[in-house]
């Protein structure tokens, strides 16, 4: 039997292997191998998922939360609904037509969302097929990036990503925004590295493996995270990549609700595989959504009153990255 590496394996997705004569089960099942390549906060993976013969429920999992840097569960309700749109991407790519009920059981708050996919189905107009093909190269990009602006042409099609009513997305090149969000994010490292339980709790997912280091590696790192406090080293580092970022954007929502929440991560999602088209890099940097008075501060970047920030990331050009992410096996998120 080949042996099973999380590096590479769930990568190995041929398209052409989709089970077309299987039952309908099998065949749903196959989706799920592009939802789960979704980007997550520390690469948690933190979700489930139920497949039945004409629908899938979405499931987050609550043993794989960061208790300490996402108190509210905010990062993986959006790294679920990034997972939730990878596989109405490929829904569309096989030909389903798809239909998402949010949070249909409300006592049960694990139950994210259940869809409906029916063969021969209406692919939606926002969604650019092309997009399918990037969810294999993807991949979250921390470099300093080039100097080069983004077109905007390239910056109209991440814009028109974002299509649902109640959800904003807002991109800038201001100078004086960097700027005010460098303070914010060199104040978020030295709060956060500064507190043993923020290290342990990143020291514990780095130690897995799941950042993309070997194991030793991982393991050094994983000690070097808990016991020393690296905040200034990681500001400097931090101030040096957000500031070399052409562009900054978050993207907000009206109501600072679940629903909302994994809707602004399909938007996300949809934004980093356009980009990835592009050949633009991503980066999300959410220290400073994670500490209360920080996230005030980032209100007040956002042109437009009375919205909750809930992402906030950079963009910008620089080689790819050489490593993808290990995921876990499908059969590890299937209940
Ligand atoms: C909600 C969310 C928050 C994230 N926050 C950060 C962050 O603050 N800093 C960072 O370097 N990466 C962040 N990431 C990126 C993840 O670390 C990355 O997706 C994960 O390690 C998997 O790697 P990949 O995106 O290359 O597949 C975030 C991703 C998501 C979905």
């Amino acid at each position: 039997m080949k042996k099973y590496d999380p590096r590479v394996t769930p990568r190995q997705i041929k398209e052409h292997e989709f089970p077309q004569d299987r039952d309908p089960t099998e065949k749903l099942q196959f989706l799920l191998r592009y939802a789960i390549l979704a980007p997550s906060s520390h690469n948690t993976q933190p979700w489930k998922f139920s497949v039945g013969k004409d629908e899938i429920q979405v499931f987050i999992d609550r043993t794989r939360w960061l208790k300490v840097a996402d108190p509210d569960l905010r990062e993986q309700h959006i790294s679920v609904g990034c997972a939730l749109e990878n596989l109405l991407i490929a829904a569309e790519h096989f030909g389903y037509g798809h239909q998402v009920t949010y949070f249909p059981k409300p006592a049960n708050e694990e139950l994210v969302a259940t869809v409906k996919l029916k063969p021969q189905g209406q692919p939606t107009p926002f969604r650019d097929p092309a997009l399918f093909e990037a969810i294999l190269n993807r991949r979250t990009n921390r470099k300093v990036y080039d100097e080069r602006p983004i077109p905007q042409g390239d910056l109209q099609h991440l814009q028109n990503c974002c299509v649902e009513g109640d959800i904003w997305l807002h991109m800038t090149d201001d100078l004086e925004t960097k700027r005010k969000a460098d303070e914010l994010i060199i104040r978020g490292d030295a709060i956060q590295f500064s507190d043993p339980a923020f290290r342990e709790e990143l020291g514990y997912w780095i130690g897995q493996g799941l950042l993309s280091a070997p194991w030793l590696m991982s393991k050094m790192a994983q000690l070097t995270v808990t016991y020393m406090n690296l905040s200034k080293g990681q500001a400097k580092k931090d101030s040096e990549v957000l500031m070399s970022a052409p562009i900054l954007a978050a993207i907000s929502s009206e109501v600072n609700d679940r629903e909302s929440q994994v809707k602004v991560g399909q938007v996300f999602e949809r934004v980093c595989l356009a980009a990835t088209i592009r050949g633009i890099r991503v980066h999300p940097m959410s220290q400073i959504l994670e500490i209360p008075e920080l996230k005030a501060e980032v209100s007040k970047l956002i042109p437009k009153p009375d919205v909750f920030p809930q992402h906030t990331f950079r963009l910008g050009y620089i080689e790819q990255e050489k490593e993808h992410t290990p995921r876990r096996p499908l059969e590890e998120v299937l209940v």
